[in-house]
């Protein structure tokens, strides 16, 4: 691996978060990118941040709720709920499996069409340029009977202070005006940023109830905190 050039992103991205006014997110920073340095989506499972049973459950609910191909439709009743979540290296998707578990809900994994890079370094560039050119990937899949959703628990990494793109994507092809809609995620120290002022505009018409965010190295030790978040929604 390029170390010198590997510490030269995370100076430009602590720069960056600086700039945003974070000035405790270095060693947090550092930290959470260490454990997910590579895209849970690239390791097999046993090598993966991602535990195995998170992984499984998203895979499995995933597909039961997409319209991705060969995947099988779940019919909703009217005001049910959901858990949709981008997580490129596992720790957001740790806590979404676990919000999925407490509420028996639907797990919808949120993925681009052409898969992400696997390099954190890369995906920092690609993350930033999408962000810069405003650029909404394509999704994977969408989510059917949408509509049947009142309530949707949205999961994310802090990107570049920002929700990640193909969250901003998922958003312009799944309104969530009407829908109550809980936040979560996952940083390096950050927090959620910007994140929250960009989910407003993103769904001027949900009622955006109040989040949760926990630093991606302790996502999987948050379970209390995510059970009591859980708890006070339902
Ligand atoms: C492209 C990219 C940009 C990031 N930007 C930030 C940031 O602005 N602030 C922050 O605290 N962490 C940032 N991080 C760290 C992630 O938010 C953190 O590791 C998170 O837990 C990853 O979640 P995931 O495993 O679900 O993908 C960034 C990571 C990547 C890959």
């Amino acid at each position: 691996m390029d170390q010198s050039k590997n510490s030269f992103t995370r100076r430009q991205l602590l720069g960056a978060m600086a700039a945003m006014g974070v000035t405790t997110a270095g060693a947090c920073l550092i930290g959470g990118c260490s454990s997910s340095r590579t895209a849970e989506s690239s390791q097999p499972a046993s090598s993966s941040d991602v535990s195995q049973d998170a992984a499984a459950s998203s895979q499995t609910d995933s597909s039961s709720s997409s319209d991705g191909a060969g995947a099988s439709t779940t019919a909703q009743a009217a005001g049910e709920a959901i858990v949709a979540v981008f997580s490129w290296s596992g720790n957001t998707l740790s806590v979404a499996s676990r919000v999925a578990e407490n509420l028996k809900t639907d797990l919808f994994r949120i993925e681009p069409a052409s898969p992400y890079t696997t390099d954190y370094d890369e995906m920092l560039q690609i993350a930033q340029d999408e962000q810069a050119a405003g650029t909404l990937p394509a999704l994977a899949g969408n989510v059917q009977n949408w509509d049947g959703y009142s309530t949707v628990y949205l999961g994310f990494p802090t990107w570049w202070g920002h929700i990640p793109q193909i969250v901003a994507s998922f958003l312009a092809e799944h309104s969530c005006a009407g829908k109550v809609v809980y936040p979560f995620n996952t940083h390096g120290g950050s927090g959620f940023a910007s994140c929250l002022s960009d989910l407003a505009a993103a769904c001027p018409d949900a009622d955006i109830r109040e989040g949760l965010s926990l630093l991606g190295d302790e996502a999987r030790e948050s379970n209390e905190q995510i059970d009591a978040w859980t708890a006070a929604g339902a």
